[in-house]
C-alpha cells in the first residue's frame, strides 16, 4: 500500500533517482503519484492523480541539480485519488513536505486541533496532518527535533519521510509498523518501502525496526529508536538483482513471472531435500521444535489463504495433524484459542499484510509459536515470526500472485514432508516428484499458446464457475481469484459435488466452467461433474490429467502431465494463471496493476 522513496546525495541530481525508485514501487499503488524537491529556496513539488507516466509528464518543470528529495505512489485510504490528495503534502508555508504510507489513525482530531490554531488544509487525507504538525514544532526545533515531537502525536501503523527546505541535507524518516528500509550508497543514502527503490544503486541495506526514527545525510545515517536511544541496525546484503524487478522483454510482469515458475521452484527446493530427505532445517525448524506441537493454525489473505488449503490438506494427509487455515482478516476477531501446543504459522508473499500480522501479534500473546514462509527477506512478518522460510521466488511485481503461490505450496510441502518424517511416514515417491516438477512445468508451459488461443473464447463470456474436488477445489479457488482480479470478470469456485445443491440452477446454454481434474481416487465423480455441467449447456474450459482421455465432453481440453498427484495443484496452477492472463489482455485490461487493488496490502 504506497510506495515511497528517499534521495539525500552529495550533489548529484535526486529526480530521476526518485522518479527511477517509484517505477519500481508503482506495484504497491498506482492512483497517484508525486514527487518534491527540497533546497534553501524551498520545496519543489509535482504531483498528480494517475498512473507514474502521468507524473513524468509534469517533471520537465521541475528544478534539476537539486540533490535531495523524496516522492511516493499511493493507494488510497483517506480521501479519493485526486490531484489534492495525492502526496507529498506541505506545510502552510510550503516549507517542508512529507510522504506517507499507512494510516494515521487520530487524525481527525489533529486536524481539528490543527484548524483550530489556523492551519489550512488542502487535502482531505490523514496524511496532510504531518507537515502541519512538523510547521506546528519547527518553530522551536530543527526538523528532526519536530518529527521527533511530531511522532508522538500520531496514533496508528504508518511510515513517513520529511524533507524541509530549512534543512536540505536531510530526510527524517520514521516506521511505525508499515515498512521502510535504508539504501546504503556512498556518495548518497537512500530509503524505500523495500529494496527494489534503490537496488539500482546499491544492494547494502539497513532495515528500520518498528518505532525506529532514521536521520539521512549524504554521508551518514543515524537512527534511533523509540526510547530516542542511537542504535545500530545490522547491514544485510540484499541478494535480489535488479534483473529480477524487471519486465525482461515480457509484455507483462505477470507472463515473465509465470513463465519463470520452473527455474523459480528449482531455486525455492535448491539445498531443501539431501539424501532424499527434506533438511528440515533450511525451511528454518528443527526436528526437536516440529515434534512439539499437536495443531497447525494457518493464517493468510487471498492467494496466500489458497496456498494455506493445499498446505492443510498435505500436512494432514501426510503427517495426521490437524490443521485449521483462516482467513486472516476474520481470523484476528473471532478470538481463536492458542496455547504453546498450536503453531501459528502464517503465509504472505509480501510479508506486510497488516490483517496477517496482526494475527501473528495474537498468537504471540497467547503463547503460540509463529512460524512464517513468505517471499519478503527482512521483511515485518518475518522478523516478529519465531522461525521462517522463504519461498525465494525472487520479486514478485504484478499484483497478481503467480510464483509466489506456487512457492507457498512447495515450502508446505516440505513442511508436510518433514511434519511426517517425525511420525515414522517417509515418503521418497513425493519427494522424487518434487524434484521432478521444475521439469514437468517447463512442459505444461509448452501449452502456452493453446491457452492463449481458448483464451479468447473466455472474454467475451461473464460469470464464470470454476470446480473441482479435493486439492482441486483448492486450486479451483485461486484460479477464479486469477481470472476476477485481472480481468475483472465475475468468477467463483465450488466443490464441484456441492453444484447440484443448489448452483447448478444457473447452468445454462453457454456457461462458461473451468473444471480441474488432476486426482485419480475422484477422477470418475469429477467427470460425472462435468457431464452434469455438458448435459445443461455449459462450455467447459478442463484442466486435467493428461491421462483421462482427450473425448472427454470438454470443449477446451488442456491437459496436464501428472508426476505424483499431491504434487499437481503446482502444475495445474500454471494453465489457470495463464487462461487469467490471456483474458484479461484479450480485453484490454491493465494486468500488472488491475484496479482498486496493490500488491501489499498494509491496512486493515
Ligand atoms: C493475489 O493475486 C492477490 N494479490 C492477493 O490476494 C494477495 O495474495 C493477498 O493480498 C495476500 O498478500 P500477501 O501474500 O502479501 O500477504
Amino acid at each position: 500500500m504506497c510506495g515511497i522513496v528517499g534521495f539525500v546525495g552529495e550533489k548529484d541530481d535526486a529526480l530521476p533517482f526518485i522518479f527511477n525508485g517509484l517505477k519500481h514501487l508503482e506495484y504497491r499503488g498506482y492512483d497517484s503519484a508525486g514527487i518534491a524537491l527540497a533546497s534553501r529556496s524551498g520545496i519543489a513539488i509535482r504531483k498528480t492523480q494517475g498512473k507514474l507516466a502521468a507524473l513524468g509528464e509534469l517533471l520537465e518543470a521541475l528544478p534539476s541539480g537539486i540533490p535531495c528529495g523524496i516522492g511516493h505512489t499511493r493507494w488510497a485510504t483517506h480521501g479519493r485519488p485526486t490531484n489534492e490528495n495525492a502526496h507529498p503534502h506541505v506545510d502552510c508555508q510550503g516549507e517542508i513536505a512529507t510522504v506517507h504510507n499507512g494510516i494515521i489513525e487520530n487524525f481527525h482530531t489533529l486536524r481539528e486541533e490543527l484548524i483550530a490554531k489556523g492551519h489550512h488544509f488542502q487535502s482531505d487525507t490523514d496524511t496532510e496532518v504531518i507537515p502541519h504538525l512538523l510547521e506546528e514544532y519547527q518553530g522551536a526545533e530543527d526538523l528532526v527535533g519536530a518529527v521527533r515531537r511530531a511522532e508522538t502525536r500520531l496514533e496508528g501503523s504508518y511510515a513517513f519521510l520529511a524533507i524541509s527546505s530549512r534543512d536540505p541535507d536531510r530526510i527524517v524518516a520514521v516506521r511505525r509498523t508499515s515498512p521502510l528500509i535504508i539504501g546504503l550508497g556512498t556518495t548518497a543514502n537512500y530509503l524505500g518501502s523495500d529494496f527494489s527503490a534503490f537496488l539500482s544503486a546499491t544492494k547494502q541495506a539497513q532495515i528500520l525496526e518498528n518505532g525506529d526514527m532514521a536521520v539521512i545525510t549524504p554521508h551518514s545515517v543515524m537512527i534511533t529508536d523509540q526510547s530516542g536511544a542511537v542504535v545500530d541496525r545490522p547491514v544485510i546484503t540484499v541478494d535480489w538483482d535488479i534483473k529480477q524487478a524487471e519486465r525482461g522483454g515480457h509484455p507483462h510482469f505477470m507472463l515473465k513471472e509465470i513463465i519463470e515458475q520452473p527455474d523459480v521452484w528449482g531455486d525455492c527446493l535448491l539445498g531443501r531435500i539431501r539424501d532424499n530427505e527434506v533438511v528440515t532445517e533450511e525451511i528454518g525448524l528443527t526436528s526437536e521444535r516440529l515434534a512439539r506441537y499437536q495443531r497447525i493454525q494457518i493464517v493468510a489473505a487471498g492467494t496466500a489463504y489458497h496456498a494455506g488449503l493445499i498446505g492443510k490438506s498435505l500436512i494432514e494427509r501426510l503427517a495426521r495433524i490437524p490443521v485449521n487455515v483462516d482467513v486472516a482478516s476474520e481470523f484476528r476477531y473471532a478470538h481463536p484459542i492458542l496455547n504453546k501446543d498450536t503453531m501459528v504459522l502464517a503465509v504472505s508473499q509480501s510479508g506486510e499484510t497488516a490483517d496477517t500480522l496482526a494475527c501473528l501479534r495474537l498468537a504471540r500473546e497467547q503463547g503460540a509459536f509463529t512460524y512464517s514462509i513468505t517471499n519478503t527477506v527482512g521483511s515485518t512478518v518475518a522478523r516478529e515470526s519465531d522461525a521462517v522460510a522463504y519461498t525465494l521466488a525472487g520479486p514478485e511485481i504484478a499484483v497478481a500472485s503467480t510464483k509466489a503461490y506456487t512457492t507457498q505450496i512447495l515450502v508446505l510441502t516440505l513442511l508436510a514432508l518433514s511434519l511426517a518424517k517425525l511420525k515414522g511416514r517417509e515418503h521418497p515417491e513425493l519427494i522424487k516428484g518434487l524434484l521432478q516438477l521444475p521439469l514437468l512445468g517447463h512442459k505444461v508451459l509448452n501449452g502456452k499458446e493453446d491457452i492463449k488461443r481458448m483464451a479468447a473464447r473466455m472474454a467475451d463470456t461473464h460469470d464464470v464457475f470454476y470446480i473441482g474436488r479435493g486439492l482441486d477445489y483448492a486450486l479451483a479457488m485461486e484460479g477464479q481469484l486469477k481470472l476476477k482480479e485481472i480481468s475483472y470478470l465475475h468468477a467463483e469456485a465450488y466443490a464441484a459435488g456441492e453444484l447440484k445443491h443448489g448452483t447448478l440452477a444457473l447452468i445454462q446454454e453457454g456457461v462458461p466452467v473451468v473444471a480441474i481434474i488432476t486426482q485419480k481416487d475422484v477422477w470418475e465423480k469429477a467427470v460425472s461433474n462435468i457431464l452434469e455441467v455438458k448435459a445443461r449447456g455449459a462450455r467447459v474450459w478442463g484442466i486435467v490429467d493428461d491421462r483421462l482421455p482427450a473425448s472427454l465432453p470438454i470443449d477446451h481440453y488442456i491437459p496436464i502431465p501428472i508426476g505424483h498427484a499431491l504434487l499437481a495443484p503446482v502444475l495445474a496452477a500454471i494453465p489457470l494463471q495463464l487462461l487469467a492472463y490471456y483474458t484479461a489482455v484479450a480485453r484490454g485490461e491493465d494486468v500488472d496493476q488491475p484496479r482498486n487493488l496493490a500488491k501489499s496490502v498494509t491496512v486493515e
